[in-house]
């Protein structure tokens, strides 16, 4: 999907504010797309008046700065994949992970999930992921829940694995910047797997049956504690999904 060189009425003027990692990455994008942008302003600063006030702070922080930014804007949204809209007139939650210095293009072709209280409200939420290159998707307030889980399981959840195997690779006397540069080809073309088959994806000792193998790599984690709990859960989770694939 391609930036809209004229950007759409509602998205004229955008104020944000947090400038965490999703907030850098708007403002950006934003103006790269020809959107005014103001700030992002940061806590205790003072909201200038736009179009619209996007709010790009934590989510326990959402309701604070609803408060401060009444009156700045026509409407006021928020960015966060798990929180209600009862404190602002729209959500826009795009489903990527920023982790800060992203370039202009990081919404482009991502999914974005929006909402909005009011037809005008949704409208400029699809009008601002629209001028971000994102593909927009409605999303209801009593599914945001789990909507959210599944994006943390599936970005949150890998950094925590991925560091799992960092550390192990560790203990076979593995630098920690070899075995990211080992294991991450392995993590992606897992992942590609994963998108295009679903479960049957699933190969290692664990689909084959090779019990003694599993044996020994829980011996090989015992002495990472964290590590072994986490370990003995992937491993009964994934003994399960290998009986599901064989049925
Ligand atoms: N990062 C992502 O990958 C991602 C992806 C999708 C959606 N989001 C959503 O984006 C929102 C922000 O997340 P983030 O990752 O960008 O967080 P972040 O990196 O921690 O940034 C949050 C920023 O907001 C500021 N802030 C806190 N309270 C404020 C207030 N009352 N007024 C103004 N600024 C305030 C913080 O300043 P201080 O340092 O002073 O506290 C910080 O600069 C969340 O709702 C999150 O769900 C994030």
């Amino acid at each position: 999907m391609s930036i809209p060189s004229t950007p759409p009425r509602e998205t004229r003027s955008v104020a944000l504010v947090g400038s965490g990692r999703l907030g850098g990455a708007f403002a950006r994008a934003l103006r790269a797309a020809g959107v005014d942008v103001l700030g992002p302003t940061g806590r205790g600063e003072e909201i200038p008046t736009a179009d619209i006030v996007l709010l790009c702070v934590p989510d326990r922080e959402i309701a604070h700065a609803a408060r401060a930014a009444r009156g700045r804007a026509a409407l006021i949204g928020h960015t966060s994949g798990a929180t209600s809209l009862d404190e602002v007139d729209f959500g826009i939650h795009p489903l990527q992970t920023f982790a800060g210095g992203d370039g202009p293009d990081a919404f482009e072709g991502i999914a974005c999930a929006v909402a909005g209280r009011t037809g005008e409200a949704l409208a400029a939420s699809e009008s601002l992921a629209r001028a971000i290159g994102a593909r927009s998707f409605p999303i209801d307030d009593d599914r945001r829940a789990a909507y959210h889980a599944a994006a943390c399981i599936a970005s949150n959840f890998l950094v925590t694995l991925e560091d799992a195997a960092e550390r192990v690779a560790g203990t076979a006397g593995i630098a920690p910047a070899d075995a990211r540069a080992m294991l991450a080809p392995l993590a992606r073309r897992t992942l590609d797997n994963w998108e295009r088959q679903g479960a049957p994806a699933l190969t290692g000792p664990i689909a084959r049956g090779d019990d003694a193998t599993v044996a020994r790599h829980r011996a090989a984690v015992a002495a990472l504690p964290d590590v072994a709990a986490l370990f003995d859960a992937l491993r009964d989770g994934t003994r399960l999904l290998a009986e599901r694939n064989a049925s």
